[in-house]
């Protein structure tokens, strides 16, 4: 009876041993790991863009040199238009769903936002449905260019240390953010609250939300500034730096500037063009790679 007993237990002590086992290697522990980046701009087809991508590509690849970096537009108008030209570019949602398929274990998603606005939540929320589903074992996003506090310091350096060499004292600098109906709106007039305490003449208008670039008009006028360099605030120097700041028509900022009386100096470069930029960036996947070690 008592031998009888002992067997049980150990019988049922070799199947428990079994289960997990099993359970372990369902779920992939044993398998060796596949680590991936994925980097989701919202895309351009403007060549002028491309060296912005350029750019992050190469500092990415050499931050993480053993990891493989995707790329994935969210832009489905802009992917139109390269899949006409032949370039094929996925989708963040198509990208993931390769990803899967091919096996990776570890994910860290990484936009090249500017802020955590509508298209970086839409990208939030395709990370979230992956996860839910399961299909990694880790799959993580990385936070936009201005996330924190600290973010927000390095940007002011960043700006500051970029701005054109041949501008002169009581020459403005006027910064172009993309600007959103979104909340993180706030975080242009932030960042311009927080450029003045260093340089007083350093604005940030936007194209689609607060400040309008009639708002910065008027506040060059009360400084009696004459002239302004106009430089994008956005990742890439695409359409909107292109035509909605450094265009001929009549409603761009450099129109309205000039019409005003202040002499303007565009600038086309994207911040991704610019190391200090992309740097916060990169620095950013440092926090989805520590959860995949
Ligand atoms: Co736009």
């Amino acid at each position: 009876m008592k031998n009888k007993k002992l067997i049980a237990i150990y019988t049922l002590f070799i199947v428990c041993l079994f289960a997990v086992n099993c359970l372990a290697a369902s779920h992939g522990t044993s398998k060796p790991s596949k680590v991936g980046i994925l980097l989701v701009a919202f895309g351009s087809s403007e060549s002028s863009a491309q060296v912005s991508f350029e750019n992050i590509d190469r500092n990415v690849k050499k931050a993480y040199p053993d990891l493989l970096v995707r790329w994935a537009y969210t832009s489905h108008i802009i992917r139109k238009k390269l899949a006409k030209q032949g370039k094929i570019l996925d989708s963040p949602e198509v990208a993931l769903s390769k990803m899967m398929d091919e096996g990776y274990t570890h994910v860290a998603v990484q936009t090249l936002h500017t802020i955590r606005g509508a298209e970086f939540d839409d990208v939030s929320r395709t990370v979230e449905a992956f996860r839910i589903m399961g299909g990694f074992q880790g799959i993580m996003l990385g936070q936009p260019l201005l996330a924190t506090q600290e973010d927000m310091e390095k940007t002011v350096n960043a700006i500051l240390n970029n701005i054109p060499e041949a501008r002169k004292k009581g020459e403005a600098v006027v910064l172009m953010g993309h600007g959103t109906h979104h909340p993180s709106n706030a975080f242009y007039t932030a960042l311009m609250f927080q450029l003045q305490l260093k340089d007083p003449y350093i604005f940030v208008g936007t194209v689609e939300g607060y400040p309008e670039i009639g708002f910065i008009t008027e506040e060059l006028h009360k400084r009696n500034i004459k002239k302004a360099y106009l430089i994008p605030f956005m990742s890439v120097a695409g359409d909107h730096a292109k035509n909605d700041m450094a265009g001929d028509e009549e409603d761009s900022w450099k129109s309205v500037l000039t019409k005003a009386g202040i002499e303007c100096v565009p600038v086309l470069k994207g911040t991704a063009e610019f190391d200090d930029f992309v740097a916060i960036w990169v620095g950013h996947l440092e926090e989805p790679m520590s959860h995949f070690k």
